[in-house]
């Protein structure tokens, strides 16, 4: 692991994974990629290339020129987008990442990391501390390409030998970067509507509870688990993450706590449907096993520290 790629790097988890990695691998080892090119520098001393990941030949020619033997690979539709675009989701998420594990294969480089996610549960899935192997038959387009992701992993893990590693993310939840249209996305904008106006319309039911993960963890969690050695990884798919759980009703009560005028209501959309069969726990033994997983950040301390900073970014005047 000495140079590594990482695509769709200004998303909300890249912005601020391209800014850890080069913080533990140095910005040399570190090529940040989008598709888009505004805000392209990072961390200061990261190589920055424009990417299309669908674009096998551009892909190619960056991984030769920078010599990358190490692939993270963001660039993806998340689910409420493509439930409003399933044919873009199924592009993006299986032609594009097509590409990186061939690419991956024939340059025969060291690790490939992609990131799947809670939505590969579904209806008939085990919905309470989900198991890490269960049945996966999701009903979302995002759910579907996660899923195939997941099997393309073990299936080219026994077929080539190619390190791949993933996890199951839960809802990011972090305020540099704004979420780039998931279903979790509600557990941000929270936070921006109480420090600004005081009130939050939901698009989910006031019971909704999924499994959610602070920025500060995720970040960590990745690193963790690329760096893992390779005989203790026993899952190539995804692993099963878990550090919090809540649902809207919940999270709005422990703002409240700080923000006593703060008032929530409900109008439930599309993504009331989506959430409706995602877990509302994980079982992530095993990553706790194989590679040491902990979470340091719990719905209390997330919620203070959400509040200072993304008063600190608005501009508004706040104290704990
Ligand atoms: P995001 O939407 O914030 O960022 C995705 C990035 O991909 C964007 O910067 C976008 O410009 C880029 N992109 C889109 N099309 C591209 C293309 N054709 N070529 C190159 N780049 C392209 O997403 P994120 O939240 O940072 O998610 C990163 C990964 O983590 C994804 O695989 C996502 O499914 C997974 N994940 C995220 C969450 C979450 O809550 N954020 C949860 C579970 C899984
Ligand atoms: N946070 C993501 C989403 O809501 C889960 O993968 O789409």
């Amino acid at each position: 692991m000495k140079k590594i790629l990482i695509t769709g790097a200004l998303g909300q988890i890249g912005s601020e994974l391209s800014v850890e990695f080069s913080r533990r691998y140095g910005a040399d080892n570190v090529v940040v990629s989008d598709v888009n090119s505004e805000g392209a520098k990072l961390a200061p001393g990261n190589a920055y290339e424009v990417l299309d990941v669908t674009d096998a030949a551009a892909l190619e020619a960056i991984v030769k020129r920078h010599n990358v033997d190490t692939i993270v690979h963001l660039a993806a539709i998340l689910s409420a987008k493509g439930e409003q675009n399933p044919d873009l989701a199924w592009k993006i998420n299986i032609d594009g990442l097509l590409n990186v594990m061939r690419i991956s294969m024939s340059m025969k480089l060291d690790r490939l990391m992609v990131p799947s996610s809670i939505a590969v549960f579904g209806p008939t899935s085990v919905l309470y501390d989900s198991p890490q192997e269960t049945i996966l038959k999701p009903n979302t387009m995002y759910g579907v390409t996660k899923v195939i992701g997941e099997l393309l992993a073990d299936y080219y893990y026994k077929k080539s030998g190619l390190d791949m590693r993933g996890i199951r993310y839960p809802g990011v939840i972090s305020y540099r970067t704004l979420p780039g249209g998931g279903t979790t996305d509600y557990a941000v904008e929270i936070f921006y509507e109480a420090l600004r106006s005081g009130r939050y319309t939901c698009p989910l039911s006031s019971d909704a509870c999924l499994p959610m993960i602070y920025m500060p963890d995720t970040v960590r969690a990745t690193a963790e688990l690329l760096e893992a050695d390779p005989d203790a990884i026993k899952v190539h798919g995804g692993y099963n993450v878990g550090a919090m759980s809540f649902t809207p009703a919940q999270i709005a009560a422990e703002i409240k706590k700080y923000i006593p005028s703060f008032e929530i209501e409900y109008a439930p959309d599309f993504r009331r449907e989506i959430a409706r069969y995602w877990p509302a726990s994980v079982d992530d033994s095993a990553a706790r096993a194989q590679w040491g997983w902990k979470e340091e950040w719990n719905l209390e301390n997330m919620t203070r520290d959400m509040l200072v900073n993304v008063a600190a970014k608005l501009g508004i005047d706040f104290k704990l």
